[in-house]
């Protein structure tokens, strides 16, 4: 371990749990403990929550957990010390002794440096006689070459290793390329071109570096697909970044445009709208949608007219919505997207249709209207009865608004409207608690857990387990008296017994136990089950302490009669008596 604890502790203590997760999760405080989305499952009801008092982080349905740390690795994809380092950043502190051979911030330097090659070769191809057709493409779709410029678009050349081959001779090794995504393997073992014969659009940074590329199809040969993308690398993850946000963030609007393609984002800020970005092809991810919360607290969506686009609508509102984003949805007629729209009808028409959009609440409510022909009482009957259902999840004071506005389309009293809605909203409200209440079992069980197998067949034990690490995890000066009364070896299930063996020896050490000297032990999915572990209790009091010493020690001398081997001549004995006795 490079990095001394004594500096992990402090860049702990300075960076409270819950004020750094709820920069990217908007969380509901309860006390000590705060619950949001998960940002590392998809759910449209929480079950990720936030432990002030342990400083750890556990996800009821997808079980990610850990601390701070931890949570900064995984959101910022990063490594452990690189995470360190973010957080202390972040705390104003200085990095204590900076671990020059990190090779993966060495391999991270040698990416940046090959995406701006890369970026300034594509640039280059384009205006070179060879990529005259690219250049035509470009032009024939609108774009000027203050554009293109602007945007460092490129292309890359019809050919298996010309990019791979420059950056061979600017010093690149093979594993760096392959590392960047600009090569990959081919079948004989030897690195081509990720790129061939595309025209390129190259993702930047906020801080202005080329870090990716999409690269488009524009000929009539469709092998390959559409784009080409580069896929994850050490310093790109495509659900974190936002095409043309470096300059959207720079736009005088306090609104964003998010739009689904690279072309409707350039051809908006051609046209004047610089506050256009994309989310490069999927919905909007939690990740992106705290990406926009700092610049602003207004989306306009303005996905394209297709279904596809209508779906990615529905599903990126709640998520916009949950990182305090306020919506609305544009809607785009006479024109497949945002590109074509500009190029039928000009902007001063966009700027129309900008200011005249919906909600996202009306946006809905019409949607669903649309389904049904409320010309017929059936169709009424069932517009009235899946509004209502949207109604019951917005606040008391929206349902009361929205709920007139039903109303009044429908020519009924309002009071109907509002008493369906309420019931619906009681209905979910019980589902959830339920469904809560199901997640908590499911774990307390050991349903499915890979950490501890042993756990669902030894549940008695397993269970006490976790009540005597969760109790020693809050009273760490009990530890001691613990350890002289039941050894690790006596615990029933591997796993606890590797926690407690922990636990006791940095006891031992005069080492307070947390969750990130845990996470130096024990792999990711270990640490989330400590986390969920040391969560468990409503920190009862000490006096269980000799009951669950009890029911541990009781329960693995009865599931491990078998283990002749670790008995004292004694302890066989009684072990042959009791067997006796069953028989008989
Ligand atoms: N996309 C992708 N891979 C595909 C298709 C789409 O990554 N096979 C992503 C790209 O980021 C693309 C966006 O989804 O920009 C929207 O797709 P589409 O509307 O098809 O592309 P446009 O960029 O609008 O391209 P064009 O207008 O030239 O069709
Ligand atoms: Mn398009």
């Amino acid at each position: 371990m490079a990095i001394p604890n004594e500096f992990i502790n402090e860049v702990k203590a300075r960076n409270d749990i819950t004020d750094v997760i709820g920069g990217y999760v908007n969380l509901k405080r309860n006390g000590r403990t705060s619950k949001g989305l998960c940002p590392f499952h998809s759910e449209k009801t929480p079950s990720f929550t936030v432990f002030g008092d342990t400083s750890s982080f556990y996800c009821f349905g997808c079980q990610a957990g850990g601390d701070v740390i931890g949570f900064i690795r995984r959101i910022e994809n990063l490594d452990y010390v690189e995470a360190v380092k973010f957080l202390a950043n972040r705390a104003g502190m200085q990095m204590v002794e900076e671990n020059k051979n990190d090779g993966l911030s060495k391999m991270r330097l040698k990416i940046r440096e090959q995406n701006r090659e890369a970026g300034r070769f594509f640039y280059r191809a384009l205006y070179s006689p060879e990529g005259g057709q690219a250049l035509d493409y470009f032009h024939s779709r609108g774009l000027s070459d203050e554009t293109i410029r602007h945007f460092g678009l490129g292309w890359s050349p019809d050919s298996w290793d010309a990019l791979t081959r420059h950056l061979a001779n600017l010093g690149y090794r093979q594993e760096e390329i392959l590392a960047a995504d600009l090569g990959y393997k081919s079948r004989n073992g030897g690195v081509i071109d990720r790129f061939r014969n595309r025209v390129m659009f190259p993702i930047i940074d906020l801080q202005g570096s080329v870090i990716g590329f999409g690269g488009r199809n524009f000929t009539e040969d469709a092998r390959g697909g559409k784009y080409v993308n580069t896929s994850d690398t050490l310093i790109y993850k495509k659900t974190n970044n936002l095409f043309a946000m470096n300059f959207a963030k720079n736009s005088k609007s306090n609104e964003l445009i998010l739009c689904e393609g690279y072309m409707d984002v350039i051809a908006l800020h051609q046209a004047g709208f610089t506050n256009a970005v994309a989310a490069l092809g999927t919905a909007v991810t939690p990740q992106q949608a705290q990406l926009m919360a700092k610049y602003t607290d207004k989306v306009v969506l303005s996905q394209d007219g297709d279904e596809a686009g209508q779906k990615s609508i529905s599903r990126s509102i709640p998520i916009m919505k949950d990182a305090g984003l306020s919506v609305r949805v544009l809607e785009i007629r006479g024109a497949k997207d945002p590109d074509e729209f500009i190029k039928k009808y000009g902007p001063e028409r966009f700027k129309n249709l900008l200011d005249g959009c919906a909600n996202d609440i009306e946006y809905s409510i019409m949607r669903i209207k649309n389904k049904y022909n409320i010309a017929t009482d059936d169709g009424r009957l069932h517009y009235l009865q899946e509004v209502c259902g949207f109604l019951s999840g917005l606040s008391p004071l929206e349902r009361e608004v929205y709920a007139v506005r039903v109303a009044d389309g429908l020519k009924i009293e309002k009071s109907v409207v509002l008493s369906q809605a309420e019931t619906q909203a009681r209905r979910k409200k019980y589902e959830e608690k339920r469904r809560e209440f199901r997640d908590m079992a499911q774990s307390t069980a050991g349903i499915g857990d890979k950490v501890n197998p042993e756990r669902s067949r030894n549940l008695k034990g397993a269970i006490a387990e976790d009540a005597l690490l969760c109790l020693l995890f809050s009273h760490q000066d009990m530890i001691a008296q613990a350890a002289a009364a039941i050894k690790p070896g006596e615990f029933v299930t591997d796993f606890s017994r590797r926690v407690y063996g922990q636990f006791v020896k940095l006891a031992q050490d005069g080492q307070e136990v947390t969750v990130s000297l845990l996470a130096q032990q024990f792999s990711e999915s270990e640490t989330a089950e400590i986390v969920r572990i040391i969560n468990s209790g409503e920190t009862k009091g000490t006096a269980e302490f000799g009951r669950l010493i009890d029911v541990i020690k009781e329960e693995s001398s009865r599931t491990k009669p078998q283990d002749a081997a670790h008995l004292s001549p004694e302890e066989l004995l009684e072990q042959m008596k009791k067997l006796k006795q069953k028989k008989s």
